[in-house]
């Protein structure tokens, strides 16, 4: 279930833990698994980072549940990660969410039909003096318009 690449990837991050904490990287490992199954996760997968980092199945589910970083439904190659918390929303993140959603004819949540993005409301992003904004892979896009969000869409494809 688990890739002999992602293991040697788990492992790496399991050896910054001191000897018996290897549980500490459970996010890690999660991230890693989910990256490799298409970018999200599923019940089994979360099972076998159980098993290979010897720890309850319960303790990685509340892990993978707790944290938006975690799909458990299959998402686009791309998945918009925008802000709807306080500072993005007084500057305008719900519109610009429902503009998206318009565009891409997908409420959020789902992917688009040609499987390019998807979009997912998330809590803070530590980017408030930016807002609104939003994230796509490790990029942070800020001081969002429609103006620029139809550019990003541009790039995406
Ligand atoms: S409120 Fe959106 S990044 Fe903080």
């Amino acid at each position: 279930m688990i890739s002999e690449q992602a293991k040697k990837e788990i492992d790496l991050w399991v050896s910054k833990y001191p000897e018996g904490r290897g549980s500490s990287a459970v996010m890690q490992a999660l991230t890693i698994v989910q990256k490799e199954n298409g970018g999200s996760l599923n019940g089994d997968l979360m099972q076998a980072v159980a098993d290979y980092l010897d720890m309850p199945a319960i303790s990685v589910q509340e892990v993978a549940t707790f944290y938006e970083n975690y799909n458990h439904k299959p998402v686009g190659k791309h998945v918009i990660r925008f802000c709807h918390n306080i500072s993005c929303m007084l500057n305008g993140s719900d519109e610009l969410i429902s503009y998206l959603e318009d565009k891409l004819e997908v409420k959020t949540g789902q992917v688009s039909k040609d499987g390019l993005v998807s979009v997912k409301k998330v809590e803070c992003l530590g980017a408030c003096v930016g807002g609104p904004m939003c994230q796509i892979g490790d990029q942070y896009h800020e001081h969002l318009t429609t103006n620029k969000l139809d550019k990003i869409l541009e790039d995406l494809k």
